[in-house]
């Protein structure tokens, strides 16, 4: 099995996606989710808004895509989950199984990100709760903070919703990837994007959207520090699921026929519009009523359920929106579930269900440390913060790039020319030359510039 020649195919232990459109589906389902609509726009609220929303697209372009194509060629090509997938290959290319730390590097990285992603996924369940119930009409900026904070100084409340969340999420994992996750994503994405845009029209007519726009995409560069460069890149990986090996998980799963490099750009283009249309759509909410773009976690859940209250039948668009947020979530949950599973199954052959158990599981547990973070360990703080802080920067700003950095390293320096040839054989001489530069020199370079320069090197 190890000793394939090159260009004679391995084939997927857990089968392939059916077509080329549900790949796109599939990564974009993991592609966008809170990242997007949660985590983007408190971000760059947190970080000054414009510059930084630069600085987050040239990662997004020239950080994100070549990684983003190296991921899905290693996937395809070694056919296994992210930590197998990197020993083969790097015993086929260069001898040396080592590379299975990059894998295991980026699994870790899933199950931190996985353990709080499940928490805020939760929040949402519970808002959808409250749209239905009608417990979130007649809110003024007060009364949506006080809801807001009710919701976060209750453990209780929040470990339910953990804990459904996980469990739906493990159940679906457990079934295999098929059935419920190709369905469920060609109608959920249109959907949230649908309302988005009633509610990019809310905030052009009714709430300050110039003051929106002029945060979001007019850049002030003295805002701009090493951090907050920092976090636009890890920002950009989060949003992209880069650096985890999600996406060499279903690289995996690719037919040999498709386009990696057309593939690759439909996703980011999807997940950049999605992430740009939610910061559009909450910073003129934000300014309206007053409330503040460094709000923090909370930005979202205290913006759009005041927004959702003026329109006419909010309710029903309001828990529509937290539906759809959640699905949206669990798409991106199980591709971040799926490589660790996928992992156990391979290695300790157990089956499919008892896997996505024990590691659903262990996730759910650590889990617990980010609700407390919001109450009873609030005041417990270091480094970054809490230990929500702390987890979000260790996986988004560390974990995630420098994983990142040797997938790409990998693909452009390590693998033979004839190898990463034939996986992007479907596009010119020229673009596979931009990507192989991409590769090689401007995404390894930009990562190692931008951790310089956090760590005040340069
Ligand atoms: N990209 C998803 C989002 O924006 C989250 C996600 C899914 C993720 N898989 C990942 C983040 C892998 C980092 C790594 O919500």
């Amino acid at each position: 099995m190890n000793n394939l020649q090159a260009n004679q195919e391995r084939s997927s232990l857990h089968g392939q996606w059916s077509s080329r459109m549900t790949f796109i589906l599939a990564v974009t389902g993991s592609a966008i989710g809170l990242g997007n609509i949660w985590k983007f726009p408190y971000i760059a609220g947190d970080n000054g808004g414009g510059a930084f929303v630069l600085i987050y697209l040239i990662c997004i372009f020239i950080i994100g895509f070549p990684i983003m194509v190296s991921e899905i060629m290693i996937g395809r090509k070694g056919r296994r989950n992210p930590i197998t997938s990197m020993k083969i290959l790097g015993q086929e290319e260069q001898g040396k199984a080592n590379w299975k730390w990059v894998g295991m590097i980026g699994l870790s990285a899933g199950f931190i990100i996985l353990s709080y992603y499940s928490v805020i996924a939760g929040w949402t369940l519970h808002y959808f709760k409250m749209s239905i119930f009608g417990e979130l009409s007649n809110l003024d900026n007060e009364s949506a903070q006080a809801i807001f904070g009710q919701l976060t100084d209750s453990a209780v409340t929040q470990l339910i919703y953990h804990t459904a969340f996980m469990a739906i999420t493990v159940a679906i994992i457990a079934k295999g990837i098929k059935d419920g996750l190709e369905r469920a994503v060609k109608l959920m994405m249109p959907g949230l994007l649908f309302i988005l845009i009633i509610l990019l029209f809310y905030s052009v007519f009714q709430g300050d959207f110039m003051a929106g726009v002029n945060f979001l995409l007019v850049p002030d560069f003295s805002k701009i520090t090493s951090q907050s460069v920092l976090a636009a890149m890890g920002q950009a990986f989060f949003t992209l699921s880069l650096g985890m090996g999600c996406i060499v998980m279903y690289g995996a799963y690719l037919p040999k026929n498709e386009s990696i490099i057309g593939t690759t750009t439909t996703i980011i283009f999807c997940d950049t519009l999605i992430a740009l249309l939610a910061g559009l759509v909450i910073f003129p909410i934000v300014f309206q009523f007053g409330l503040k773009p460094t709000d923090g976690p909370g930005l979202i859940f205290l913006t759009l359920p005041l927004a959702f209250n003026e329109i006419t039948g909010g309710y029903v668009f309001s828990g529509l929106f937290f539906i759809l947020l959640a699905f949206a979530a669990i798409t991106s949950a199980l591709s971040l579930l799926e490589p660790s599973v996928a992992w156990m199954i391979e290695n300790k052959n157990y089956t499919r269900g008892k896997s996505a158990l024990i590691i659903g599981a262990l996730i759910w547990l650590l889990g617990f440390l980010s609700i407390f973070s919001f109450n009873i360990l609030s005041e417990f703080t270091f480094w970054k913060g809490t230990l929500f802080d702390n987890f979000d920067y260790l996986a988004s700003n560390i974990l995630l790039p420098v994983s990142g950095l040797l997938f790409t390293i990998f693909a452009g320096w390590i693998m033979k020319t004839e190898n990463s040839t034939d996986e992007l054989s479907d596009v010119s001489r020229y673009v596979y030359n931009l990507w192989r530069f991409g590769a090689r020199y401007i995404a390894p370079v930009g990562v190692i510039l931008v951790f310089l320069n956090a760590i005040g090197l340069i």
